[in-house]
């Protein structure tokens, strides 16, 4: 077996962010950006000799050459085996249970997730390892420490594998094999959700819903899933077809670019009865009820409450997890079941070591995302199925359980606001500023009731292991339960992106019915003013609201 072994230069910016290196395509395709990154994972991986690694992506814009790459340079390292899905598909979560299942080293999911796609979008790439779940902080510090260190890759000549078609290859010693990418992930589902009740629901004439793959990489396991397995109607999923640039729009499962699916959902004479949508790599869910949004906070406190009606859960939950910025409604369900409710900073990685050790079941984010210990990944599919499964068991609407649910543990508003594509030096001097006022704002009122009773950068320490991870997030605590928190994106490729997270708990039942943001327009007035968010960023106002 050849191995060529090609002279390189580091690149000095491939630091992976909250969800893996994530660049524009036009980065990615610059001559040996892809290679060097490879390479700097291979070497921080130990045992490689003889290993499985899991390989797939979300179909996006270079996802196919990528593959190939990424092959001859496996070989050329020395793995023994390498899965890749059919057409080098395959979604985060099929990904992270592919890994588990074939106790595989590991694997690279080719994505940007929500992240716009094609030749002007945006590529991506991460690295997950034996567990199923995202790199920890260590191991992609350690990638990028090797990357910047990189003079040779090592790669095998070109020899290209025919992705779609299922089979066993060889590639200079190495196997590759070809699998269906939703087979494995459909036997996982099955086994959590009652498939019956689900295909009696899904086929029955009374029940109506749309689920939008955003032409992304939920489309082959929605149609397989909804409508072959369970015998929703065709048209059920709507743009089902991944494509490469995902048709032109944006793969993100929010109110804000799933507009198709939320105008059929809120139509004055809408027959919709459930509706929801997933990211470009299949983690994300969005979930709608007939005119009605349930924020992702209040879904994962609603599965919580609800999980034994699931035969998955039936033995109950061990405890949740949240990210920081996500709303305060799970702790109220943990406090209710008499279980821990650990809140973590943002990034799936950080519920890997939780969910290991079996601290908890369940666990989600407020960027739509939702999971389980059944793989290491948020996952939109499930989340869907979990949902329905609950609709199947309650024999009730969306908006009726989470209005219940309300009444039973108050609600809490919430909403976030996002300013994107700011200037990387004034976002930095934004949260500077804010920073330095830290000190000053513990006890401050700030009038209609809102006095401030602490205020902070959130370190969290992994229960764990004890990793200690700094500048999580600024939060303004008030005494009333109400929360303001600062964050910049670690997931954009323009310029910095700050999110402000407003949230306010309401008990009193005759309250429930306000307007989101007239309810959170206090904090938000509020958030301006300490932020100086228009002084340092010229805006006026966020550019989306979720
Ligand atoms: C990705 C990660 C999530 C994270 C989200 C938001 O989807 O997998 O765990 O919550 O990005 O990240 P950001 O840094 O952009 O707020
Ligand atoms: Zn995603």
């Amino acid at each position: 077996m050849t191995i060529q072994i090609i002279k390189t230069t580091p690149f000095d910016d491939q630091k992976p962010g909250t969800s893996g290196l994530r660049k524009s395509v036009k980065q990615f395709k610059k001559p040996d950006y892809l290679q060097n990154f490879v390479q700097a994972i291979f070497n921080t991986l130990e045992n490689v000799p003889g290993s499985t690694l899991i390989l797939g992506g979300d179909g996006r814009y270079f996802n196919r050459e990528a593959i190939q790459i990424i092959l001859r340079m496996a070989a050329a390292t020395g793995f023994g085996r390498v899965i890749v899905g059919q057409g080098g598909i395959l979604s985060t979560p099929a990904a992270s249970n592919l890994i588990r299942q074939y106790q595989a080293l590991g694997g690279i999911i080719l994505s940007a997730s929500h992240n716009a796609g094609g030749p002007e979008g945006d590529f991506g790439i991460k690295f997950n390892g034996a567990n199923g779940g995202p790199a920890p902080e260590s191991m992609t510090e350690a990638m990028f420490a090797a990357s910047k260190q990189l003079h040779e890759y090592r790669i095998v000549p070109i020899q290209p594998i025919p992705v779609d078609k299922l089979g066993v290859y060889q590639l200079a010693g190495m196997q590759v094999e070809v699998i269906d990418s939703v087979s494995a992930y459909q036997t996982l589902m099955e086994s959590i959700f009652d498939f019956d009740k689900l295909a009696a629901m899904l086929s029955s004439e009374s029940f109506k819903m749309r689920f939008d793959a955003m032409h992304a990489v939920t489309g082959p396991y929605a149609h397989q899933i909804l409508e072959q397995r369970l015998g929703a109607p065709e048209g059920t999923v709507i743009h089902g077809l991944p494509l490469a640039d995902f048709g032109g729009g944006h793969p993100d499962p929010n109110q804000a670019h799933a507009k198709e699916l939320m105008s059929l959902l809120y139509a004055r004479q809408s027959t919709m009865d459930f509706g929801a949508a997933s990211d470009g790599d299949g983690d994300r869910n969005m979930i709608l009820g007939k005119r009605f949004f349930v924020t992702p906070s209040d879904s994962l406190a609603i599965l919580a409450a609800n999980a034994r009606l699931i035969p998955g859960y039936r033995n109950g939950i061990a405890g949740i997890a949240r990210s920081m910025p996500t709303s305060q409604a799970p702790d109220r369900v943990a406090a209710k079941l008499g279980i821990p409710c650990f809140e973590t900073p943002t990034g799936w990685k950080f519920f890997g070591n939780l969910l290991d050790v079996g601290k908890i079941t369940l666990c989600g984010e407020e960027s739509f995302g939702t999971g389980s210990d059944h793989v290491r990944e948020k996952d939109g599919l499930w989340a869907v199925l979990f949902w329905l499964n609950l609709l199947a068991e309650k024999q009730d609407s969306v908006e009726n359980i989470v209005r219940s649910h309300w009444a039973e543990y108050g609600r809490n508003y919430y909403s976030r606001h996002d300013y994107e594509s700011i200037d990387l030096k004034d976002a930095n001097a934004l949260v500077d500023a804010l920073q330095a006022q830290l000190p000053t704002l513990a006890g401050k009122p700030f009038g209609s009731g809102l006095t401030v009773s602490a205020a902070d950068n959130f370190t969290y320490t992994d229960p764990v292991d004890g990793s200690v991870s700094k500048n999580q997030g600024i939060r303004i605590l008030f005494t009333n339960g109400s929360r303001i928190i600062f964050r910049l994106s670690g997931t954009g490729t323009q310029g910095a992106t700050l999110r402000v997270y407003l949230e306010k708990y309401e008990a009193d039942t005759a309250k429930h019915n306000q307007d989101v943001q007239e309810a959170l327009a206090d904090l938000l007035n509020i958030a301006q003013q300490v932020a100086r968010i228009t002084e340092f960023t010229g805006r006026e106002a966020a550019d989306v609201i979720t």
